[in-house]
């Protein structure tokens, strides 16, 4: 294959590393500088340049894109996506993983274990919101912080407060999190290609340091992961829409407590402390991928007029429960069930025959004014919003 890998530091650890794994592999490889590219926009033709050339065609990419460059980076790994070129991770994943409110949102309605968490703008919220969290001592985080700088522990709600006053009055947008004391000052790291963990490391933090990043002087051990952070790191992981991604997890006392997801995750720590050649397993992954770019399934789903893709909740004494899909009739209404969310379970193409539980959750794809019929009345009023005539009103003074 022809890989290129999109980093703006070519000498970098995992830069060298994953290009030098690709040829080894005797693929072609070409490190690209993320902002060299021009992004051309026509009727029909999506095309990209580089250091003003046209760009030539690859089979796949790789972005490593750092966190001070996200808008300009995630733009040209869209490009390459409208390209139909298969992207590691996709422009959607690595958007959702860089900021850590909207990756929590979006973890937080799955059988995810999360540090409660709380994102509050009024000064009249912080101390309730510290009180939700369990109170002192409380984390404090800035939403795009990398290397544990951003992350704050306060000792009390008196210090929590003004720290927050002082973050939001330098319009920093910060979340309030509950302190995983039991986790010691410790955390796991988990490296995730495709649907498996390939290397973990526990990180440790020394002295009074709470933080247990490399870059605080964290002390990376290698670790054997039990079954639950295994699934963990993997479901975060496509949940967030990633392919190749770091995800950091707590011990919790109730098992692991994910903190974040990331999508360019450092391979120099991972590599050095498990003797695993990880850049090599990234590579021999995307190259079994190429034949499957992304498709962004919802936008090509929905350019059917009165087709979509829709969730249907079946409630504890709906008529599904105790009936298989089959019995469901659904595609004789010409619904088709995509995937079947069954508590911390996902069912891809779950067969005909299969009972419903009450709880499940089903993915489906069909015709829209049928699917909206499955969806109960309270909630259908609100999807629906009718379009009423305005009411003559008098001319207003500025004449608009
Ligand atoms: N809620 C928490 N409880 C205990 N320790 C935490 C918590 N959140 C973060 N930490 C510690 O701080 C480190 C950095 O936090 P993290 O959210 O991963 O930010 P960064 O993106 O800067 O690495 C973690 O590796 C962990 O050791
Ligand atoms: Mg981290």
């Amino acid at each position: 294959m022809k890989l290129a890998v999109l980093s703006c530091a070519p000498n970098a650890y995992s830069t060298r590393r994953l290009k030098e794994a690709a040829l080894q592999r005797d693929h072609r490889v070409k490190v690209l500088n993320t902002l060299k590219f021009a992004i051309d926009l026509d009727q029909g033709s999506p095309d990209l340049f580089y250091r003003q050339k046209h760009l030539s065609s690859y089979d796949a990419v790789l972005p490593r894109i750092g966190a001070s460059i996200t808008y300009y980076g995630t733009a040209v790994v869209r490009q390459f996506q409208e390209m139909d070129v298969f992207c590691a991770n996709t422009a959607h994943g690595i958007s959702n993983s860089r900021d850590k409110l909207r990756s929590l949102q979006i973890l937080s309605r799955h059988h995810i274990g999360i540090p409660r968490t709380t994102f509050v703008r009024d000064k009249k919220d912080v101390i309730p919101a510290i009180e939700r969290v369990g109170g002192a001592p409380v984390i404090i985080k800035l939403i795009e912080g990398t290397q544990g700088i951003g992350v704050l522990l306060a000792e009390s709600v008196k210090q929590a407060e003004s720290i927050i006053e002082l973050l939001q009055s330098q319009k920093q947008n910060v979340l309030i999190q509950k302190f995983v004391a039991e986790s010691k000052g410790r955390d796991i790291r988990a490296f995730v290609v495709g649907d498996r963990v390939i290397a973990a490391m526990r990180r440790v933090a020394q002295g009074q340091e709470f933080r247990s990043n490399v870059h605080r002087g964290g002390i990376a051990e290698p670790v054997e992961l039990d079954e639950r952070y295994v699934e963990t790191a993997v479901r975060c992981t496509q949940i967030m829409g990633l392919r190749v991604a770091g995800v950091d997890m707590l011990e919790g006392k109730n098992g692991p407590q994910v903190m974040e997801v990331n999508s360019s995750p450092g391979l120099e720590g991972i590599e050095t402390c498990t003797g695993l050649d990880v850049a090599g397993a990234v590579i021999d992954y995307i190259a079994a991928q190429v034949d499957f770019p992304e498709i962004d399934v919802r936008q090509r789903l929905t350019v059917s007029k009165g087709y979509g893709v829709s969730e249907i909740y079946v409630p504890e004494g709906s008529n599904f429960v105790d009936q298989t899909i089959a019995q469901t009739g659904l595609s004789e209404h010409d619904i088709n069930v995509l995937t079947l969310y069954r508590g911390a379970k996902v069912i891809p193409n779950p067969r005909k025959d299969r009972l419903l539980e009450a709880g499940d959750k089903l993915l489906c794809f069909g015709k829209l004014e049928a699917m909206r019929d499955m969806i109960p009345a309270r909630t259908r009023r609100r999807r629906r919003p009718a379009v009423s005539q305005l009411e003559a009103e008098q001319p207003q003074a500025d004449g608009s």
